[in-house]
């Protein structure tokens, strides 16, 4: 439920907090300054001062942001995003830069390649897929922490030299967790002594059956080195995001997820935004968690700058009024007076529970004294 701390409201109407305690001892509270009361305590208080309460609450801000219903007919098939997980040296980013060179999209030749995090390849058969470069599990913990649902497959390498190891069964119990299916890369496969088999029967013990095992789980051997099953992985990836039907509506308002952002020298703060329904488009009104802005520039995986950005494409956002944090939701709202009001609704709101959780230590400080 919602709650404000007294003195807090008594801050938002310009009363001084003993006099809102004294209105509140007289409904039969009995409360002090750092504690908080409900929103329909705060709204009797507020009625007694004679001033009028305006409730901005997580249903209204949600009403805002989610305008739009999409409808079946409005939904067009999207890029899988594809995550790639595994054990330290493994080699998830040499299996990265093999896809990305065996399938560059025309024009990249030359360029130097940005690092957004996050980058789009097409495979010889014309299909788009979206790759996050996410350092680490940690990262895709505090994604889903926050709610930002960005990952549709995880690709778990596994290095047939090394098999199964913690960070590749934490990788598994991160997929399981989140419910996204799991393609096991079984990499290194090049080199004297990889053992394959070694890896398919480490992943039974977790409880993750492979094809080979006559399991669900496809599994592809792979060298990021030589390149040797590469087509083989983009198939099973291909696959795999059939299966899942992927859809959205890219004529509506963006919904994005924020995979890093920084506070850049020369420009700004920099928000990586994955859009995972809708379109971006220059110029567009958004809120991302705590902070607001107005798309002033967007850039892609290549460093290009474009004028919008449609679902599974990462872009690089420019006209944020601060640093959102990694996996911070990004909405496209109409007006900058409602991008202002939810941005700040959502500080206030982060500050009250960090003063709540304040107000509680300092109770339980108290008790232990006495
Ligand atoms: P972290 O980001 O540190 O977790 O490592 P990673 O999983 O990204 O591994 P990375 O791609 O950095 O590779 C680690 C080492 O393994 C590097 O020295 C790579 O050259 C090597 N390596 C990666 N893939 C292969 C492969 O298929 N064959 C061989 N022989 N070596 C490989
Ligand atoms: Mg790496």
């Amino acid at each position: 439920p919602e709650t404000i701390l007294v003195s807090e409201l008594a801050n938002r109407m310009a009363e001084r907090t003993p006099d809102v305690i004294k209105s509140l001892m007289r409904m039969g509270l009995m409360v002090t300054g750092n504690q908080a009361v409900d929103a329909d305590t705060a709204e009797l208080v507020i009625d007694e001062f004679g001033h009028r309460a305006v409730r901005v609450s997580d249903s209204d801000v949600e009403q805002v942001i989610d305008q739009v219903q999409d409808k079946a007919e409005d939904l067009r098939p999207r890029a899988p995003i594809i995550t790639i997980m595994g054990h330290v040296d493994h080699g998830k980013t040499s299996l990265l830069d093999a896809i990305r060179k065996a399938n560059v999209v025309s024009g990249e030749a030359g360029g130097i390649t940005q690092h957004i995090g996050a980058y789009q390849v097409k495979t010889e058969s014309g299909a788009l897929l979206t790759f996050l470069d996410t350092p680490g599990h940690a990262a895709f913990t505090s994604m889903r922490a926050r709610g930002a649902h960005v990952t549709d497959i995880v690709v778990l390498v596994v290095a047939a030299d090394d098999a199964v190891m913690p960070q590749t069964v934490e990788a598994i119990n991160h997929a399981k967790a989140a419910k996204v299916p799991m393609i096991v890369a079984i990499n290194k496969i090049d080199k004297h002594g990889a053992d394959p088999q070694k890896v398919r029967t480490d992943l039974l013990q977790h409880e993750v059956v492979v094809e080979a095992m006559s399991g669900e789980v496809q599994d592809v051997e792979v060298s990021a080195k030589t390149g040797k099953g590469l087509d083989n992985l983009l198939e099973a990836i291909a696959l795999q995001s059939e299966i899942l039907e992927l859809r959205s509506n890219p004529d509506r308002a963006a919904l994005g997820a924020v995979i890093e952002a920084k506070l850049d020298v020369g420009r700004g703060p920099v928000a990586t935004v994955l859009v995972q329904n809708g379109t971006l488009k220059r110029g567009d009104i958004f809120v991302v968690g705590e902070q607001w802005g107005k798309v002033r520039a967007l850039i892609n995986d290549k460093g290009e700058r474009v004028d919008e950005a449609g679902p599974s494409v990462p872009v690089e956002v420019l006209g944020l009024d601060g640093t959102p944090a990694a996996g911070d939701v990004l909405n496209v709202v109409s007006t900058e007076a409602q991008a202002r009001e939810i941005a700040d609704y959502r500080i206030k709101a982060a500050k009250d529970k960090r003063a709540a959780a304040g107000a509680a230590i300092t109770l339980d400080q108290m008790l232990a004294k006495a």
